[in-house]
Formats: C-alpha cells, structure tokens, sequence
C-alpha cells in the first residue's frame, strides 16, 4: 500500500478517507482536520487563552499537542481525582507530558478540596461517575472563570461524539439533539466548551499519539465498567466497516441538517441559572450539585 500523498510505503490505512498515509503524511493530514474542525465551527482563535482538559488519556494528550503546534495559547488542567488504583499514575503521565513539552499545568487536587472521588462513592447512593462528572466539571468552569481563561477544550472524539448521538437520537432526547455538537456557547458565566478533535477517530488519535511518542501508561477507572458507550461504539465499528466513511457523514449531516430541525427545542433545557448561595457557582438548582456533595461528606 502507497501513502496517497508522497507514494511513500503507507503506515496508517483510513478506509473511510479512501486513503492511506505514510508517518509525515499522516501527521499532516490529522493537523489539517483538527485545524478544519476549528475553523469549520470557529472553537477558537490564536488570541484565546485556551484550557485543556487533560486526564492522561491519549485523547486530550494528542488535543494538547496538537493544538500547541498549531500556534494556539493552551494551558493544561488536570483533576486529581484521588483514586489510588488510578489517580496516581494519570497524574504522572500528565505532569511527564507538560514537563517534556514545555506546556504550563495547572493541577486541582480533590484530596485537597475534600472531594476525594473513594470517599464521594462511599458516601453516595448513586453511581459515582455521575457526581465524578458533576465535580470534573464544576473545577474545569471554576478554574476557566477565576483564571481567565475563555475556551475550554475536551478531548472527546468523532467516536465519542457519535456513540453520543445514537444515544441521544435512541432516545429522541429533543433537548439534548438541540444543542449537541463540537461548541457549546459560553453561558451563565461558563466557559465556552470545545471539542477540536470531533473529526477524528479514536483510532486516528491514537495513531497520532503512537507516532509522536506520547506515553501511554493510563490505568483505567476502577469505578466504571469498561468506556462509555461501549455498545453503541461496537456497533459503529460493525456499520463503519461495512458502510466506509457513515460515521463523519452521520454526524456531519446532523450538525448540518439534523439539529437545527431541534433547535426551537433549545428553550426545553434553558433552565434559569442564578450563583450557588454557598459558593457562587451558577446552578439551576438551589444549592449547586458539588456542594450537596460536599455537605454529604461531612455529614458523616
Ligand atoms: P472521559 O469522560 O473520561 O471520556 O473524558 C472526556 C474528556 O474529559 C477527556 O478527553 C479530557 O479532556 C477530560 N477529562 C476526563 N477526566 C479528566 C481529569 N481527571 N482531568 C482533566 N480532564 C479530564
Ligand atoms: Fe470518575 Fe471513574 S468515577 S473517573
Ligand atoms: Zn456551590
């Protein structure tokens, strides 16, 4: 097999690009489709200050870097999530990566917040990945707001984005169709979020990870059970094997042609938003999700 570019020997086959790449060609290619992404549904500009959420996957570790080399001002943002099994090593692997390629970091620690993820589940009558999402995502607004930042971005991938899709579409979830896609809007004093790799496949990130050498020692998340979504990404696999290039048409179509037919839905989720009369966070319920938490844990 030829790269289709230089006619060098190919490394990486994209059945659904009808292409194949040699190394140089491949980083090449995934630069431009990231930079495509971006600029496609204007996520950010050179002149943002751009927070990046890394948890020691490759997925945001490939986002970092790439977005690095393509000349935007990004910073790092990792949540300690104080899980011995795992917590330590994701840690790890982030503060090696910012070291070796110079990227400032900024590390909130949930042990030091007394929020430690062990501590939250045993406490809780309900599955710990949803109040692990709600605290990763009350530090990653809290950081972007009190630091400056305005963007921040996540490493989810064409992958996640899909397998997110089919659930919202299995579900018809008129609110959550509205309003899906690679930018959600600053609002109510969150930061704008943005998802650069929503073109690129799991396997096109990883290819991209493996070629410019980003370590990959990631111990999973004892808590949960295998990824996310792990049906509906097994059945893409099956339709994208068969159907070649159905997956970014899909959701391609949908951002094009599928959501704006939901958008007038948009007011269905538009809760009120006022600060958290315990710590300022905007919510839509009285006191905000993270400080229930919190007074949950002390009422031990
Ligand atoms: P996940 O929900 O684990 O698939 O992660 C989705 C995205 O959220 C990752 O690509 C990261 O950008 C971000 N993320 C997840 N966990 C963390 C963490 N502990 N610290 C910082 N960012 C994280
Ligand atoms: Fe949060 Fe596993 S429960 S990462
Ligand atoms: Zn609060």
């Amino acid at each position: 097999m030829k790269c289709r570019r230089c006619k060098a020997t190919a490394v990486v086959a994209l059945p659904s690009h009808n292409s194949a790449f040699c190394a140089d060609c491949f980083l090449e290619f995934f630069s431009r489709q990231v930079q495509k992404g971006i600029e496609s549904h204007r996520l950010m500009t050179p002149d943002d200050r751009v927070l990046v959420a890394l948890s020691g996957g490759k997925d945001s570790l490939a986002l970092m870097l790439i977005l690095g080399r393509l000349g935007y001002n990004v910073t790092g943002l990792h949540i300690d999530l104080a899980i011995p099994e795992s917590s330590p090593a994701a840690r790890g692997v982030v503060e090696r990566f910012c070291a070796k390629h110079g990227f400032p970091l900024i590390i909130r620690d949930m042990a030091a917040e007394a929020l430690p993820i062990p501590q939250v589940k045993e406490r809780l009558n309900r599955p710990i990945c949803s109040a692990c999402g709600k605290i990763k995502r009350y530090f990653f607004n809290q950081t972007a707001r009190e630091m400056g930042f305005n963007v921040l971005a996540t490493g989810h991938n064409l992958d996640d984005e899909v397998a997110r899709l089919t659930s919202n579409t299995l579900r018809w979830d008129r609110a959550y169709l509205s309003d899906q896609g690679p930018a959600l809007e600053e609002e109510g004093g969150f930061a704008r979020k943005v998802k650069p790799l929503w073109r690129l496949t799991e396997f096109e990130t990883a290819n991209y990870a493996f070629l410019m050498g980003i370590e990959n020692h990631y111990a999973p998340c004892p808590y949960s059970g295998g990824a996310s979504f792990s049906v509906l990404k097994r059945m893409w696999m099956d339709l994208e094997e068969a159907m070649p290039g159905r997956k970014i048409d899909f959701y391609q179509g949908f951002l094009e042609r599928g959501r704006p037919a939901f958008r007038n839905e948009e007011q269905a989720r538009g809760e009120e938003l006022h600060p958290c009369p315990s710590c300022g966070y905007p919510t839509s319920a009285g006191v905000c999700g993270v400080c229930r938490i919190r007074d949950a844990l002390k009422g031990e």
